[in-house]
């Protein structure tokens, strides 16, 4: 039975840092800590509405939190900067080592999927955009059951989708909630540690295996 691999978007394939370069023209040298906040603050707000059970789509969190990080910084943005912001969201570049990671894959047999809190449309877009939406069998989106990672309920979602079963399907992420999540939920996860500062919560459960780049995946996974 070929391998199932379920990736994340955002943090794995997509650098949501992506907006750097934006953020540079409004908030000067505090771009990197702002575009920081509002990665956190983004997840925050997912972890939150899916406590509460009063969901919004991820772009909801994105905006939401961008109007957070706005006031913590005193960046008073225009209208159509904050407009400019969001839509530049949809359009993130894929992290380097994406493309022929997934190229590889696939020619060792491996059945793709993205798997992504954001909405099957934008994250169709991103992957579009970014030149990578080819390698992928196919989007699945926890919007379709209304909530979020790391609830279990989202990645039974993935696996009913995917036609999978936990054994053989992998979660592949660089966010460590998303990894722990998907282990307790009986898949097996890789984590993408893109950066030695990075930190793997210590709640002892332990990724099945970790890598540094995608591009050592393949070997990683023994496929
Ligand atoms: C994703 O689901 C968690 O942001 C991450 O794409």
């Amino acid at each position: 039975m070929a391998i199932t691999l379920a990736f994340d978007v955002y943090g794995t394939l997509i650098d949501t840092h992506g907006v750097i370069a934006k953020l540079e023209a409004i908030v000067g040298d505090r771009a990197r800590d702002f575009s920081s906040t509002w990665r956190d603050k983004q997840l925050e707000y997912s972890f939150r509405r899916g406590l509460m059970q009063n969901y919004e789509n991820f772009a909801a969190c994105t905006r939401d939190a961008l109007d957070y990080t706005c006031s913590r910084y005193a960046a008073g943005i225009t209208p159509d900067q904050r407009q400019a912001l969001l839509e530049s969201y949809r359009e993130l570049p894929a992290f380097e080592d994406a493309e022929p990671a997934l190229r590889e894959l696939r020619a060792r047999d491996c059945r793709l999927f993205a798997f992504s809190n954001g909405a099957a449309e934008a994250v169709e877009t991103l992957l579009s955009a970014a030149g990578i939406r080819e390698h992928f069998l196919g989007v699945v989106s926890c919007d379709d059951v209304r909530s979020f990672k790391p609830n279990p309920a989202v990645y039974a979602h993935f696996l009913r989708k995917a036609d999978a079963t936990g054994s053989e399907a992998w979660l592949i992420s660089g966010n460590p909630f998303d990894v722990i999540g998907a282990i307790s939920a009986g898949m097996r996860a890789a984590w993408v540690q893109r950066s030695e500062d990075s930190i793997f919560d210590p709640w002892g459960i332990e990724p099945t295996a970790t890598v540094q780049s995608l591009g050592a995946l393949a070997d990683a996974i023994g496929v």
